[in-house]
């Protein structure tokens, strides 16, 4: 029988500095209301100038370790998902190598923006099923407050910092673990949301990534669960990626999905990209909100345009 990929611990990490709708009433042309009402975002963390994706990933990824029991020296390989690394090269994934001294193991990043941590789990358990690793770090961090023109209200009002982990094993026998996945790309659409190179900023066409935004959650969700031969009223809780409450409300109500089946804390952390689903993740489960036996699904949508879902059993 193969092997399935099982979550043995997670641990998630934002910087303390919190910014407020208040505060950025006084930075822009913005109100509270305005940002509540469009996004259902109330506060973010966002990094001082010294501290890095690595640093967020490192203390996110040791947390991971503490809760599932395990040290460093347990991992074949470690993935992070992240589109805002501390330079071209070397990877944050080689730095998180360095900093937690596991032996000479493979480490490399996933760049898919906000469905970033999604297309790392699935790695994660694609080389778990193949028999190639056993115990993987898997980890979603980005800093994207640094990319942000913060004079631009359309797009600084939106975006948080932080890092999520999860430390993923072998199981055998038991069914639990990630079920499948369901990843997909969209490049035609990959314009509407940039972050060049150099000297820039994050552009947005918020228009356009609503649209495919609740495209691709709907998409994901229903996707994933048919391949995982579930049905949606078989799904315990949806996780998904923490960008802006009315893309979730439209979401549900086209799915006919009660708000208690939807893991919400974006009002709190802002978009967090790769990192929104690990940090959602780590608060749905320390909440109480998983228990045995439920199914889970975790789905994001982000520049690329991309998107893609796992469901998990616990
Ligand atoms: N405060 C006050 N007014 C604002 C603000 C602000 N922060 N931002 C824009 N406005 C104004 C605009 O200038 C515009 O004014 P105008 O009518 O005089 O021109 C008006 O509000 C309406 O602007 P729209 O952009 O049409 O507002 P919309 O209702 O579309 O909401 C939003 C904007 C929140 C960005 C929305 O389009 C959205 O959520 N899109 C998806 C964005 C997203 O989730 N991106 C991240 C996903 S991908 C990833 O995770 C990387």
């Amino acid at each position: 029988m193969t092997a399935k990929a099982k979550i043995i611990g997670s641990g998630f990490y934002v910087p303390p500095k919190i910014l407020t709708n208040a505060d950025l009433e006084k930075m822009v042309d913005t109100t509270d209301e305005w940002i509540m009402s469009r996004s259902g975002i109330k506060e973010r963390h966002v990094c001082d100038d010294k501290t890095t994706t690595a640093d967020l990933a490192e203390a996110a990824a040791r947390l991971a370790l503490k809760a599932a029991n395990v040290n460093s020296d347990y991992l074949d390989l470690i993935l992070v998902a992240t589109t805002t690394p501390d330079s071209l090269f070397p990877s944050v994934g080689c730095i998180l190598q360095n900093r937690l001294a596991v032996r000479r193991i493979p480490s490399f990043d996933i760049s898919a923006a906000c469905s970033g941590f999604n297309f790392a789990l699935a790695t994660a358990a694609a080389f778990v099923e193949s028999g190639q690793y056993s115990n993987i770090l898997v980890v979603g961090a980005d800093t994207l407050t640094k990319y942000v023109d913060w004079t631009d209200r359309g797009t600084c009002v939106l975006f948080g910092d932080g890092a999520g982990a999860v430390v993923v094993s072998a199981s055998n026998g038991d069914g639990d673990g990630i079920l499948a996945n369901y990843l997909g790309a969209r490049g035609e659409g990959g314009k509407h949301l940039v972050m060049p190179l150099k000297n820039g900023f994050i552009t947005m066409n918020g228009k356009e990534v609503f649209k495919f935004a609740v495209s691709a959650l709907e998409e994901s969700v229903t996707e994933v669960l048919k391949k995982a031969n579930l049905k949606l009223e078989d799904m315990d809780l949806l996780i998904p990626h923490q960008a802006n409450i009315r893309i979730i409300n439209h979401v549900a109500k086209k799915l006919g999905l009660p708000k208690e089946k939807i893991f919400v804390n974006l009002d709190r952390y802002g978009n967090t990209s790769a990192a929104s689903i690990p940090i959602a993740f780590n608060e749905a489960y320390n909440g109480g909100r998983i228990k045995k036996g439920d199914k889970v699904v975790l789905s994001g949508f982000g520049a690329g345009l991309t998107y893609g879902a796992n469901v998990i059993k616990f």
